[in-house]
């Protein structure tokens, strides 16, 4: 006999670095482990079971064979720049990180609402997209804006794209693989802005981060870097202390520890 999920009965990612403000309202919330207990869930009432995403991966793979034809996602509602944003995010504990729409991302967008940014005519390269908030909006500031991220974040991208672009513009969207440090070198050197929302979280990834930054930093390069400085193990070091070596790092923005950077190709001709 195959187990039938209950439509009450959800499974989410949480830990500490997630934000547990949205899962307000329900009245008790604990850590799983192993257990699934869904034979006491009464009608009208949802059981959400929670835990760190790799306790949660088994237990999701299992239901994504049963839920095969459901798509599991939230939605999020942002306006900026007279634009209204739809953002999905899947769900699924294989997306992690990548299924939340982070402050740094929506932070990012409000600078450049509040800055009535235009990016018409440029080339523009979006790393770590997640739901891909910033990439489009972008996109419907004028860019022609390629969204990266690792490849099982692609499907989510592409459905917020579709979603939230008009079918005018669409072509000025692109969506692809850019997992750094690898495929950095699959990409052209042209691309005039580079955006990275909430990239700066993991200290695993920062080498690789690195490289890839300066493959695609050149003179003409302007790269935004919105980071949660309290939130994120290592992103003060970062941004302080490592960039600062490498480029020309100017703080442009702060807000509750979320602070953007504009990042330049640090000049080292000697004019004289
Ligand atoms: C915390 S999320 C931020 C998502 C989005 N930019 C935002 O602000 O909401 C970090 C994103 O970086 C991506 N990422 C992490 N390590 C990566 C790597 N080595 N190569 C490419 N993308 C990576 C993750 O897949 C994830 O989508």
């Amino acid at each position: 006999m195959s187990y039938q999920k209950p439509e009450n009965l959800i499974f989410v990612p949480l830990s500490w670095t997630l934000p547990q403000a949205e899962y307000g309202g329900y009245t008790s919330c604990s850590g799983r482990g192993r257990g699934l207990t869904d034979q006491n869930l009464v009608e009208g009432t949802s059981l959400v079971l929670t835990d760190r995403h790799v306790c949660l991966r088994s237990k999701s793979t299992r239901m994504s064979a049963i839920d095969d034809k459901k798509p599991w996602w939230q939605e999020k509602t942002f306006e900026f720049s007279g634009h209204t944003l739809k953002m999905a995010m899947f769900k699924e504990s294989s997306l992690g990180v990548s299924a939340y729409v982070w402050e740094p991302g929506v932070e990012l967008c409000q600078y450049f609402h509040n800055e009535k940014v235009n990016f018409a005519g440029k080339k523009i390269l979006e790393l770590g997209s997640g739901t891909g908030i910033v990439g489009i909006l972008a996109v419907l500031l004028g860019g022609d804006v390629t969204l990266t991220d690792r490849p099982r974040v692609l499907k989510q991208i592409e459905y917020n794209v579709a979603a939230n672009i008009p079918s005018h513009s669409r072509h000025r969207a692109k969506v692809g693989t850019l997992v750094w440090g690898d495929d950095q070198f699959n990409y052209s050197t042209d691309f005039e802005v580079i955006l990275g929302s909430d990239i700066v979280y993991s200290p695993i990834h920062f080498p690789a981060l690195v490289k890839t930054l300066l493959h695609f930093c050149s003179v003409n390069t302007v790269i935004y870097l919105s980071s949660n400085l309290n939130a994120r193990m290592g992103a003060e070091n970062f941004h302080k202390e490592v960039l600062p070596k490498l480029f020309n790092c100017e703080l442009v923005h702060s807000n509750k520890g979320n602070c953007i950077y504009k990042v330049t190709k640090e000049c080292t001709d000697n004019a004289d």
